[in-house]
């Protein structure tokens, strides 16, 4: 069973690259990050062109909840600690410009786009609440703490940010896509310095570009910018069930295994299940089971799970690959708020290829310091993954894969890529198949 969006939308078909071409800007990736950038480059009369290996929107992009907020959990206390006062702001307002330049596109797209408050909720911490609450205040957002929700549990309440929003990301694909420059089945298997910039050998031909951006979901570059060390992969699951509450709003619970809820349509969204990829988590199980409890009258109608890149300080990665790649940008690690990210990963590096200054190029470098108390977290699970002696083993770095039951997939606990049970390659940062034999 595909996500509830895959039934709404047919996204229109593109053709595969079948020759050498040159560009000024080739963006490698077909999920919403690289499908904005190639947008508003095109709408600043950049040359450019996008090449994906599979279909448009066949990763995540199909995959999310699509809520388009400034509230990514509890975050900003973490945020005001790790980064100052100065860039928490830009992170709010980053996020925020994000909201209103969907909002802006949506008035001549049909997106089923609607204006929700976010909450983000706690089981029974009411006094974390507080103290985000007071670190959003000193960053002037507007958020206000509210003690009845509507969920069929008891809660400690919530924070809860006003006019955020969702959407429905297919939808909204469809209606800026038409006039892109796009290549499905295209892979890009070899980059080449040259004189001019970049030489990308793709199945299809060789494309020659000054610039490149890598919107891969997870950088599949290996060689630079060491992403596999800063970077990890959840999975989380949603199912939509009929027949259950109209809740007018959108809700998470900041605990890691937690609870999310949204509507669309009549249908109930509830995710959660999640888990660090390769590793055992609540799954569809959870879920089931949830609803069971909760809404015992209610149906299945839909069910599908995500995958997503978590960053070592809570913060994408987007601008300059790395300081030894030249001429390419990388767009990763949207902790789960992927569709607000991926506007503002489309902002920035359209500021940053046209040359103008931008005030959140500092904060979301993807060169700034990996030195945070996660990563020593990062580097053991790959470390216990590399000496586990069982195969198969995982084609990017050789840590020992698991088996996904629920799934059927090879997933690796090191740095999350998944493979099908033939060994076909679904998730990167690994760039070929498991060979099984
Ligand atoms: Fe890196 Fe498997 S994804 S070793």
């Amino acid at each position: 069973m595909g996500s509830v969006w895959q039934s709404t939308v047919e996204l229109q078909s593109f053709p595969a690259l079948d020759k050498d071409v040159s560009t000024d800007v080739l963006i490698v990736g077909g999920g919403m990050a690289g499908m904005l950038t190639a947008f508003m480059l095109t709408l600043e009369g950049v040359d450019n062109m996008l090449c994906e290996a599979e279909m448009i929107a066949n990763g995540t992009t199909k995959n999310t909840t699509a809520k388009l907020t400034s509230q990514h959990g509890l975050v900003y206390s973490k945020l005001i600690k790790e980064f100052g006062l100065e860039n928490a702001r830009l992170y709010l307002r980053a996020n925020e410009d994000a909201i209103e330049s969907y909002s802006a596109l949506c008035s001549s797209i049909d997106a089923d786009f609607e204006r929700k408050a976010n909450y983000i909720y706690t089981v029974n911490d009411r006094a974390k609440l507080e103290k985000e609450l007071s670190s959003l205040k000193q960053i002037g957002a507007s958020a206000k703490l509210v003690s009845d929700l509507p969920m069929p549990f008891k809660t400690a309440g919530a924070v809860s940010f006003p006019n955020q929003a969702q959407f429905n990301p297919l939808k909204f694909l469809a209606g800026i896509s038409k006039d892109l420059s796009i290549f499905k089945h295209t892979t890009v298997k070899e980059l080449k310095k040259s004189k001019e910039g970049i030489i990308a050998v793709t199945s299809g031909g060789k494309v020659k570009a000054k610039r490149i951006v890598v919107a891969t979901h997870f950088p599949f570059i290996n060689k630079h910018g060491v992403y596999f060390l800063k970077m990890y992969q959840h999975r989380s699951y949603v199912i939509a069930i009929e027949n259950a509450p109209q809740l007018d709003g959108m809700f998470l619970d900041d605990a890691e295994n937690g609870f999310s809820f949204r509507n669309y349509r009549g249908l109930l969204f509830i995710g959660g299940g999640s888990h660090r990829t390769g590793k055992k988590g609540g799954g569809y199980a959870e879920l089931r089971a949830f609803a069971k409890k909760y809404f015992p009258d209610s149906r299945e109608k839909f069910a599908w799970a995500a995958q997503d890149c978590i960053t070592l300080d809570s913060v994408p990665y987007i601008g300059s690959y790395s300081q030894a790649a030249e001429n390419m940008f990388v767009a990763a690690g949207f902790n789960k708020w992927g569709m607000t990210g991926s506007m503002v990963a489309a902002q920035l590096l359209t500021c940053i290829l046209m040359g103008r200054k931008s005030p959140y190029e500092k904060l979301f470098d993807p060169s700034r310091t990996i030195l945070r108390p996660t990563l020593a977290a990062n580097a053991a699970s790959s470390v216990l993954g590399l000496i586990k002696p069982t195969v198969p083993r995982c084609p990017h770095l050789g840590c020992a894969l698991n088996w996904n039951a629920a799934e059927n997939t090879w997933d690796c606990p090191c740095h999350g890529s998944r493979f099908t049970s033939e060994g076909r390659l679904i998730d990167n940062p690994a760039t070929g198949d498991l060979k099984l034999k």
